[in-house]
């Protein structure tokens, strides 16, 4: 980043945006979107002008990569130029960071909008920078999940993890297995209603997310967290007998029968299922099985891995599968690198060639209490302020796990405790913010300090956006209002 100085640029009622070409017009109506409110204020989307102007371009030869992107600010117009339309989106973003917070608001607002004069050349550290939402203990919506995703796109975040299934709750349909949602679906924590997304639903979330550069990452838990499906298909159990439902909140009671038709079957059934939407990886869980022998443990995750490979996908489970023989190019989700044993595993899974998206549960568990006056969430893996969620270096974590095995970073948001919108927002914010900066900025350019002083900063912006963030003693919020 460098501050030029001098006058900025100022969007007025007349200012277009430059934009050739169907993707970089599109990311231009997002960003005209912003700026106007009416249909008398949002700005043309242009080929060429003469006046000032915002400009987008795509150059493949512009030597950005996949997701970088150069941003001029000067009094005499805006140039964003990117090598691909990922770089392009990010760097609408920073300009969206650029403009004042009230752009933000839904209402009428008044012109002109200064943008400060800045060069910025910008890249991410790491390929994957993610969120994850637990719908299974409660279920949330299409419109709560679009809600997340639009939040995620805001903070550069490209990868939406779904925990779609648990032992409370089942939530995508399966072809040939109607009995998963009409059972499964409708149960969740404390007794509600539950729910489930159809087909098209989960279709269009996938679509949504990928027109904010975002790709989604469906999990379904096995061979344990599984009492949903267990409720539902009796086959799956050994004893053939349907388990009752369950909306508690303990773990590690159930798994499916291992090494019969029926379970291979519906592994079969349901890893096609997900092969069906636009993706590149498979997240089938594996975490926390208590009522396996180590063999049959062993066997469920190499022959779940097969599965999964054999439809193109990569293979993805919490760090439990560690304990099995993987492939290289298996991707190991860490969320608990302070076990001695787990983190000895990992290094040896990644020395074979596996990667690793990094979720200490004692940094960004998301759902884990901030403090001990948090009213929500919970504190089994301690109390993960601010600082503790943001203060940490990915290629720091774990002996034998260097920078190039890491492919990024991931908030889990677990929901026992939360089951509105709201819920989401208070723990994900400010917290969410420091995975974004963790998965874009190099080491080298963070510091709490600063990062602290840009949080505070960041707070009129979340309020514009009717986020309910919170406002951590940790951090001095600049106060709300319209500047
Ligand atoms: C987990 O928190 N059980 C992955």
């Amino acid at each position: 980043v460098e501050w030029r100085g001098g006058a900025p640029f100022v969007v007025t009622p007349t200012t277009p945006i430059v934009a050739t070409g169907a993707e970089a017009r599109r990311i231009g109506r997002g960003l005209a979107a912003l700026i106007g409110n009416t249909v008398d204020t949002t700005p043309q989307i242009v080929e060429a002008a003469t006046e000032p102007a915002i400009a987008l371009r795509i150059d493949p030869g512009a030597g950005h990569g996949p997701e970088g992107y150069a941003l001029e600010v000067a009094a005499s117009g805006v140039e964003v130029v990117a090598s691909a339309p990922a770089g392009l989106f990010y760097g609408v973003q920073t300009l969206r960071q650029l403009l004042p917070a009230r752009v933000e608001y839904g209402a009428a607002l008044f012109r002109p909008l200064p943008i400060p004069a800045v060069r910025i050349a910008d890249a991410p550290r790491f390929a994957w920078r993610g969120m994850m939402l637990d719908v299974a203990r409660h279920f949330f919506g299409v419109p709560d999940v679009e809600r997340v995703i639009d939040l995620m796109a805001l903070h550069k975040l490209n990868r939406l993890h779904l925990h779609l299934s648990d032992d409370q709750g089942w939530r995508i349909e399966v072809p040939g297995r109607p009995e998963l949602t009409r059972v499964g679906g409708r149960t969740q924590v404390g007794g509600g209603p539950g729910g489930f997304y159809t087909t098209e639903e989960y279709a269009g979330l996938v679509a949504y997310a990928a027109e904010r550069f975002i790709t989604v990452v469906p999990e379904i838990d096995l061979p344990g967290h599984t009492n949903a499906a267990l409720a539902s298909i009796p086959e799956l159990n050994c004893d053939g007998r349907a388990r009752a439902p369950y909306t508690g909140t303990n773990v590690g009671f159930s798994a499916v029968c291992v090494g019969t038709p029926a379970t291979d079957a519906f592994v079969a059934d349901v890893v096609a299922a997900l092969a069906a939407f636009p993706g590149d990886m498979i997240h089938l869980g594996g975490d926390e099985v208590k009522e396996l022998s180590a063999a049959e443990f062993a066997t469920f995750v190499e022959g779940a891995q097969r599965v999964v490979e054999a439809t193109g996908r990569t293979f993805v489970g919490w760090d439990d599968v560690s304990a099995a023989a993987l492939t290289p190019g298996a991707v190991v989700q860490v969320w608990r690198p302070q076990v001695p044993a787990v983190a000895r595993r990992v290094a040896q899974a990644v020395a074979e060639g596996a990667s690793v998206v990094l979720s200490p549960s004692d940094r960004i568990y998301l759902d884990i209490k901030y403090d001990a006056d948090t009213v929500l969430g919970l504190t089994w893996a301690g109390l993960n302020g601010v600082r503790d969620a943001y203060d940490w270096d990915p290629a720091a974590l774990l002996a034998g796990v260097p920078e190039a095995a890491v492919l990024g970073v991931e908030g889990p948001l677990w929901a026992e405790t939360l089951s509105t919108v709201s819920d989401i927002e208070f723990m994900s914010f400010p917290r969410l913010a420091g995975v974004a900066e963790i998965g874009w900025t190099p080491q080298t350019a963070r510091s709490w300090t600063g990062y602290r002083a840009r949080l505070g900063a960041f707070g009129p912006r979340w309020a514009a956006l009717g986020v309910s963030f919170y406002r951590s003693p940790e951090v001095d919020w600049a106060p709300d209002g319209v500047e």
